[in-house]
């Protein structure tokens, strides 16, 4: 069917990468255009599975949520602030815009 892509929730979604039974590396083999993995990833994780061929892409979720710059931080590899589900879905500034960015003085 000409599929440019498949994202792909890794486990159980936000929770577990270890759920199983399913063959994550048996369907990237399997599948020929961009496998894009998504389900708690850091850099690291990231780095080595794109290293490995596991990934094309990655997607990261509540990684941003608590960090608007995010892909600054990686780049520059700033420690990243905690996520904080106790503010999810509050209906007010707290956890939606007021996770800070990287502070001007500490920018490389
Ligand atoms: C607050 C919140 C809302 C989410 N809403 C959806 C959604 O509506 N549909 C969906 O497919 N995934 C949703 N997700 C799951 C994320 O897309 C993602 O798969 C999950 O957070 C794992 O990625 P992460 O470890 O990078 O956060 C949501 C996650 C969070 C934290």
């Amino acid at each position: 069917m000409g599929i440019a892509y498949i994202h792909v929730v890794e486990g159980a979604t936000g929770g577990s990468r270890d759920i199983a039974p399913f063959d994550f590396g048996s369907l990237r083999r399997r599948f020929n255009n961009t496998y894009i993995a998504n389900n708690g990833y850091d850099l690291e994780l990231a780095a080595s599975r794109l290293a490995e061929g596991k990934a094309d892409l990655f997607a990261f979720g509540r990684p941003f949520i608590a960090n608007p710059d995010l892909v600054e931080r990686l780049k520059t590899r700033t420690p990243l602030t905690e996520f904080n589900s106790a503010t999810l879905y509050g209906g007010g500034s707290a956890g939606y815009t007021d996770y800070p960015a990287i502070a001007a003085s500490s920018r490389p």
